[in-house]
């Protein structure tokens, strides 16, 4: 073999794994590779550049106490909204002793048309399908108090009222943005007329999954979503958040890290490919990040990259399909099941109507490889940053702590977490961070967030309130937008 060939790690691993063949298809492989490396060395990002990238991801400073805060109410409601299908959930203390918490759900799906409908028929279709799951639950009649994640960028003004900034993953709803969406709820809920509810409490998936996790481990102190978008919150110091009076305590910031590049700060590390899809993305020009990382474009990446590579006959002998022309008919999903496994990845690209060789198969892997890479590479800067910034916030030579992790990308992919992690340790080396993904999903830590705001609603209109007006409590749960580049 040509001695440059194995000093490219990721091609050596193509020729470890080829072995067995034949001379003339090494030297094939060889020069396909090297050509194919061009496109792919764009998404290889080194250390040094994740460190600046990390760098340049500062938030602008914009609790653990709440367990002993919930066991006054027993049933909770939730409706957990975020991708296509929503979850509507009944959340109840069973045992005080033991602070167990038993949930009850149901999906119902979004159509695809409905998320490009109007903002009255998506709010009357989860009113519907929230007052189903009421009859099938046996609680028509009574009114519980509900837990909203609601997981979109906000501008949080109180527990109940968030104003919707710009819907993101594929939705564009009428009539929406702009607005408060927990009273567009209760106007659906209104229309209907045959059930109410109790008090609201609206959270983002990332701070649910953070109080999901956190009723497991106390020191959880950041959430993360890794899925069909991606979005962290952390708990802040007060004295760093300028838009709430009051120095003392912590509350949780919203970070929609996904809007990070959009002011053209990640301009030098977008490949052509992620250009494209910004631009065939019914929100161009908005959460650039979440569009290099989250389930709901990697497929498309692939697609794009594997396409340019047909194009340029290094793949396929020069052929593509009807499918793999077609955008977003390379699914997410497939990324993880070809990194599993060869065979997969024949069964995947036959079903994609392609004409694939061995190779073929080989470089297919080594795409979808490179670009969930830069995928796990990417967040970790992120997360890295988040975890230094607390360390540093608290003067600490060395922080302990607990990120809550839920999405389809980290939890199904192959290799996701493990090079998430690698990449965290060697960015914020002074940060021993524990991994510990969300059993329940985010629909529980909103029912936990409810609890608590019910407890405290009659002191105070809100939690956001609590906050501002200093009050002794451990935990000011509110989510601030606020981007992460500001
Ligand atoms: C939204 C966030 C959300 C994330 C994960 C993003 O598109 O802007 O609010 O937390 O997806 O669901």
């Amino acid at each position: 073999l040509p001695s440059g060939f194995v000093s490219v790690s990721r091609l050596s691993l193509v020729v470890v794994q080829s072995a067995q063949m034949q001379p003339d298809t090494h030297v094939y492989m060889f020069v396909c590779c090297v050509q194919v490396q061009d496109y792919l060395e764009p998404f290889r990002l080194s250390l040094e550049k994740l460190q600046e990238v990390s760098a340049r991801a500062t938030p602008d400073g914009t609790g653990s106490n709440w367990r002993r805060h919930i066991w006054g109410h027993e049933n909770f409601l939730a409706l957990d909204l975020g991708g296509t299908n929503f979850r509507v959930l009944h959340v109840r203390v069973v045992e005080e002793e033991q602070k167990m918490l038993k949930m009850d759900s149901q999906i119902c799906a979004i159509p695809q048309e409905m998320m490009l409908g109007t903002g009255e028929q998506l709010f009357d279709h989860i009113a519907a399908c929230l007052g189903d799951f009421l009859v099938s639950q046996d609680l028509k009649g009574h009114t519980l108090p509900l837990g909203f994640t609601f997981s979109f960028p906000c501008e949080q003004k109180e527990i109940d009222k968030s104003i919707l900034i710009r819907w993101t993953k594929g939705f564009k709803c009428s009539g929406v943005e702009g607005e408060d969406v927990v009273k567009l709820l209760k106007e659906a809920i209104q229309r209907r007329g045959d059930y109410d509810i109790g008090s609201v409490a609206m959270v983002n998936d990332t701070v649910g999954t953070m109080m999901s996790c956190g009723y497991r481990d106390q020191s959880c102190e950041i959430g993360m979503i890794i899925g069909t978008g991606t979005n962290a919150c952390y708990m802040e110091e007060m004295k760093n958040v300028k838009r709430v009076e009051g120095e003392a305590g912590r509350m949780c910031i919203n970070t929609e890290w996904g809007g990070f590049g959009d002011d053209g700060s990640l301009r030098d590390i977008l490949t052509e490919f992620d250009v494209v899809v910004d631009e065939t993305s019914i929100n161009p020009g908005v959460h650039t990040f979440e569009k290099m990382i989250s389930g709901m474009y990697l497929g498309e990446i692939v697609r794009l990259v594997l396409v340019r590579l047909a194009k340029e006959k290094l793949l396929f002998k020069g052929q593509t399909s009807k499918d793999l022309l077609t955008p977003n008919t390379f699914q997410t999903k497939f990324i993880s099941e070809i990194e599993d496994g060869l065979e997969n990845a024949q069964n995947i690209l036959t079903k994609l109507g392609l004409k694939w060789d061995d190779v073929d198969s080989r470089v297919v892997r080594l795409v979808c490889d490179t670009i969930s890479s830069r995928s796990a590479r990417l967040c970790a800067a992120a997360l890295a940053t988040l975890a230094n910034r607390i360390r540093v916030n608290r003067g600490l030579d060395h922080l302990k702590t607990t990120v809550g992790v839920d999405g389809t990308v980290y939890r199904k992919h192959p290799n996701f977490s493990k090079e998430l992690q690698a990449t965290v340790r060697l960015l914020a080396p002074k940060c021993d961070i524990t991994f510990l993904v969300s059993e329940d999903g985010s629909g529980k830590g909103a029912a936990m967030v409810t609890a608590v705001a019910q407890q405290h609603v009659c002191c105070c209109s809100s939690l956001f309130l609590l906050a501002a007006h200093k009050t002794t409590l451990n935990l000011h749960l509110t989510t601030c937008c606020v981007s992460m580049l500001h």
